[in-house]
């Protein structure tokens, strides 16, 4: 048998979930009236103890979304050189969101709360543009799979909560680091203002990423979404899972 082991979003649903698929039940989501996409954000919603989620089509449009939620043109947002967000979204940040980079030169594409102070502009020196956001990813592609200490983490949370800045996780892999450092995704929720998660990736899902968050966010996060162009209407097709996904993704880590 061949892998390949390229990019785990060369994964392929298993002929159970595919079996699964054939029977979900499916609506017009730009409605709001698929269950499944709906039984979907809701779980993630209780999963990350947040208020609510709202699935999208990719993690690109995901991460682009929540880049939107937290800035305004002009602005700048904090994030590791490496970032996915800075280099492959297509110079989506400041296409679709008018923001500049200030970029960390971190260790395997993780900074640090030092690394993130010292990078704020001051908000009074009106010359340099607003910081607003910061942007982590866990675990980092380019970075080959590296995953935060949860206490740096949780010390990056403080800097942003002392400036006012808003803070987001790129989780396309933060199933994998869950597993790899033993945490749970409440612990991502309580300290992240929104997370992106994908389902397309080593869970196997054809397509799909959700964005988790505050009631408000997620509400904003909808228009944002339409404009996008992201609202899709069977939506609930590829994402029915016969399995809770992080049993699978664990189960699936204990096998290589
Ligand atoms: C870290 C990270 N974030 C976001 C994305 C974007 O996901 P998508 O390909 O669904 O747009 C990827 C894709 O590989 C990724 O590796």
């Amino acid at each position: 048998m061949k892998i390949n082991l390229i990019s785990d979003t060369v994964t392929k649903p298993t002929l159970e979930m595919l079996d699964t698929m054939m029977s979900a039940e499916v609506g017009d989501d730009v409605f709001k009236e698929d269950p499944s996409v709906n039984a979907l954000e809701d779980k993630l919603a209780r999963l990350f103890a947040k208020e609510a989620a709202l699935f999208f089509p990719s993690g690109t449009m995901a991460n682009q979304t929540a880049i939107k939620l937290h800035t305004n043109p002009g602005d700048q947002l904090i994030c590791d050189t490496y970032a996915h967000i800075y280099n492959y979204e297509g110079g989506g940040a400041s296409f679709n969101s008018g923001v500049s980079c200030k970029l960390i030169d971190g260790q395997r594409g993780m900074i640090t709360a030092d690394q993130v102070a010292t990078a704020i502009n001051p908000p009074d020196f009106y010359h340099s543009p607003l910081t607003s956001l910061v942007c982590i990813g866990n675990t980092t592609n380019k970075g080959g799979g590296a995953c935060y200490d949860f206490g740096e983490l949780q010390r990056i949370k403080t800097i942003c909560k002392k400036h006012g800045l808003a803070y987001h996780l790129d989780g396309a892999r933060l199933w994998n680091a869950l597993v790899a450092k033993n945490e749970t995704p409440e612990q991502y929720g309580d300290l992240l203002d929104t997370i992106s998660v994908c389902l397309s990736k080593g869970l196997g899902c054809p397509v799909g990423s959700a964005l988790v968050g505050s009631t408000e966010l997620i509400d904003k996060a909808l228009r944002i979404r339409k404009i996008l162009g992201g609202g899709m209407r069977q939506a609930g097709w590829p994402q029915r899972r016969p399995m809770p996904w992080i049993t699978i993704l664990s189960d699936w880590q204990k096998t290589i």
